[in-house]
């Protein structure tokens, strides 16, 4: 509880209030306050510690005459990882790696630090949600009986700063960062102000000691526990696990990296023996029907580096007075958005029909490549027809109908050939112009229009 005089100070803006309150006056943020004055004291900052902060020297210098110095990697061995951090931990990085409960966040991070353990890098393990017990179980299932792992059963920020400090390894796991609380803040565990500051000591010590900085975050319906995305700003590289944690298949995508490059995936297959690469991914979002089904449409979408094939699902059925529009892994308002532009410009009514629409396998499709498909799936449903077996789509549809080209179009459509697909309809400029070994097999039909596309498939009934 308040004590007497006591001054609450909002960790956003800076601001102050004599009485705590939900929301901040001054930045009208949420659940900012917390209790102490804004004044530091003398030779320690506003909670008392005394870490070195971020840029101990602060000298102008122009920028031809600082030295840009390469960021020393460390590989972790696991490709599919290392693909997404760019290479490898970067020495005095700071990972936020996000995701739903149980999709594998410390099952991966524990066979990524035992596997740097192995090559001679210092480590620590921080776990806050499991003991210590629970973690050497599942270092002996993930066939680890000899793990070296150094593991510290705590959630105290300020025991974590003292382990850091002392033990100065190359690299610390901390499972997970909600767990953390530091008693120099009255609010509690897991709320939006400790996880922030929390992190922020974290990240301070992580550039002072260049020791790579792993952070768990579980993604939480809104609610008491502020999720990862509160520490997005403040870490280097932001990874979030997709995937329904009913099938075998994981993405871990870089949603930020200050070392690499963004939107690139990485695919695992969750085994006995824990996580697995699949460095050849471009198949595993398919459904297996024996026989094409009406509401179907596959797609090749481009994460990262690589074409990776998905099946884009839609069910459309007569619903009531307010039909519904449902998108699971695509975005809801494009959805409406294509649903418009469907009955304007291809004459195709959905008004009193409900829509739901699926990218298989919980992959989260953001690119507007996906138009097409989508749009061939609810108008396949609608007929109650199947398109041909062996059929790709892709290209951006505008609201004026156009067909627009998809980035790198041909090398969709060279892994759609590579996996033996028949038919595609694509944008105009994505058709290749001369003919092409890698292309054989695959008949292209170039449309400009999406009343082109929608002919070019009736002709194929
Ligand atoms: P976990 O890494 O504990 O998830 P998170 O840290 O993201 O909450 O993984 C949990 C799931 O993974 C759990 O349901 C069991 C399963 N699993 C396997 O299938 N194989 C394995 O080798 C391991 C260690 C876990
Ligand atoms: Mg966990």
């Amino acid at each position: 509880m308040a004590k007497d005089k006591s001054i609450f100070t909002c960790t956003e803006c800076g601001g102050t209030s004599a009485r705590w309150m939900g929301k901040c006056p001054s930045c009208n943020a949420w659940n900012t306050l917390i209790e102490g004055s804004s004044e530091p004291a003398a030779g320690k900052n506003r909670f008392g510690s005394v870490h070195a902060s971020l840029a101990p020297t602060s000298e102008v210098l122009p920028l031809a005459q600082i030295e840009a110095a390469d960021f020393e990697r460390h590989p972790t061995g696991i490709d599919e990882l290392d693909r997404v951090l760019g290479g490898g931990m970067v020495e005095g990085g700071v990972v936020l790696i996000g995701g739903d409960p149980g999709i594998g966040k410390s099952t991966l991070l524990l066979q990524a630090v035992d596997a740097l353990q192995r090559s001679g890098m210092p480590t620590l393990y921080v776990t806050g949600e499991e003991s210590g017990a629970q973690v050497a179980m599942r270092s002996r299932r993930l066939g680890l009986p000899d793990s070296q792992v150094p593991v510290l059963p705590e959630i105290q920020l300020e025991k974590i700063l003292h382990t850091l400090q002392s033990r100065q390894p190359g690299i610390a796991i901390i499972d997970s960062i909600q767990t953390v609380y530091s008693d120099q803040l009255t609010s509690a565990p897991g709320s939006v102000a400790q996880v922030r500051e929390c992190a922020a000591h974290l990240t301070r010590t992580a550039k002072s000691t260049g020791t790579t900085i792993v952070l768990v975050g579980h993604v939480t319906k809104e609610g008491a526990l502020a999720g990862p995305r509160v520490l997005e700003h403040m870490v280097d590289t932001v990874l979030y696990f997709e995937g329904d944690t009913h099938s075998n298949f994981r993405l871990i995508r870089a949603i930020k990296n200050r070392f690499g490059a963004v939107n690139e995936i990485g695919v695992f297959a969750m085994t006995e023996k824990g996580l697995k690469g699949v460095s050849n991914p471009s198949a595993i979002f398919l459904s297996q029907h024996a026989e094409p089904v009406p509401g179907s449409c596959v797609m090749v979408t481009l994460e990262g580096t690589r074409p990776l094939l998905v099946e884009i699902q839609a069910l459309v059925d007569s619903g009531g007075p307010s039909p519904r529009r449902l998108s699971v892994g695509l975005d809801r308002d494009r959805l409406a958005m294509l649903l418009a532009v469907l009955h304007r410009h291809a004459g195709v009514a959905c008004m009193d029909q409900d829509v739901f629409v699926n990218a298989v396998g919980g992959v989260r499709i953001s690119e507007p490549a996906a138009d097409l498909a989508v749009m061939l799936a609810i108008t396949s449903s609608l007929r109650g027809k199947a398109l041909p077996k062996g059929f790709i789509a892709f290209g951006e549809v505008g609201l004026a109908g156009e067909v627009r080209p998809a980035p790198r179009g041909q090398d969709r459509l060279k892994e759609a050939a590579k996996l033996g697909f028949k038919v595609a309809v694509v944008p105009k400029a994505n058709a290749p112009k001369k003919n092409d070994k890698a292309f054989e097999g695959l008949t292209i039909y170039p449309v400009d229009r999406i009343e082109e596309a929608m002919q070019v498939v009736r002709g194929l009934d």
